[in-house]
């Protein structure tokens, strides 16, 4: 794991579009993994204004998204597919049929998470998947106690998530109490990982997730078991990490980040 600290919440979802968008340019038909919430609309918001101004390509691109609700439908302006054609898929020039979220209406839980994990696999997993982190120390959806290998499946959300997220839903107890969700073992599956958390609000769990032990009542903190895995953050969510000094060096000085200053 690498730890990015950049100076605020915009040049830090800056950089995490630019690294898309090299990903995207290495592989044309780049196998995407999204996320969603407030921290990645600046993230899409950047990715669409380099389609307009340089012309990035996604019209090879496939994407999965990490979860959606249960029991909303698509019109729902609460669900996940819908913030994803809001504020990406409509504003680029991807193909919508190669664009997959789980069904939150699906009935057989069981065979709509098997479906999804084999369109994964069809399409030979993710190169590239993006992630942001939940208070509850939630990557997707996955809880905490969400089993470290575990895939995609359906999942009772948590207290502080059903806190954190009935703002986005009117009236707020309106808000579905269970998500499909890749599990940590999809997630980790992924080629390459970035995640990008910014504010105050998650100086504390990025210290956890990144500099405290692995365990499964922090989900993130799974992602120490992978290879390729990038964590970017602003000052604000920096604030706790006790190694700031050495990943400020990273960056500085690895030549793989030069191109990114
Ligand atoms: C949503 C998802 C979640 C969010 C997390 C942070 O698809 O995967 O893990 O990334 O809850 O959400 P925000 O950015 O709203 O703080």
């Amino acid at each position: 794991m690498e730890v990015i600290i950049r100076p605020s919440a915009e040049s830090a979802a800056e950089l995490t579009a630019r690294l898309i968008q090299k990903a995207i340019m290495e592989k044309p038909e780049l196998v995407l993994g999204l996320a969603t919430g407030h921290t990645m609309e600046k993230v899409y918001d950047k990715l669409v204004e380099i389609h307009k101004s340089e012309g990035l390509d996604f019209s090879l691109c496939t994407t999965f998204n990490l979860d959606e609700y249960i029991g909303i439908t698509h019109r729902n302006k609460s669900s996940y597919w819908f913030y994803m054609n809001k504020h990406l898929f409509t504003r680029i020039n991807i193909d919508l049929r190669n664009t997959h979220l789980p069904n939150g209406m699906a009935e057989d839980y069981t065979a709509e998470s098997e479906k999804y994990e084999q369109m994964i696999k069809e399409v030979e997993g993710i190169d590239f998947q993006l992630l942001g982190i939940g208070k509850s120390g939630h990557i997707g959806f996955n809880e905490p106690l969400s089993a470290l290998q575990s895939r995609t499946r359906e999942k009772a959300l948590s207290p502080v998530t059903i806190k954190q997220n009935s703002k986005y839903f009117d009236p707020p107890e309106s808000m579905p109490k269970r998500a499909f969700t890749m599990g940590i073992g999809t997630i980790l599956d992924a080629k390459r990982i970035v995640l990008l958390a910014t504010g105050k609000k998650k100086a504390e769990i990025i210290a956890k997730a990144v500099e405290g032990p692995v365990t499964s009542m922090i989900s993130a903190t799974a992602l120490q078991l992978h290879p390729k895995t990038t964590v970017i953050v602003d000052e604000d969510a920096a604030s706790n990490l006790k190694e700031q000094e050495y990943y400020r060096w990273i960056f500085e000085n690895e030549p793989e980040w030069e191109q990114f200053k």
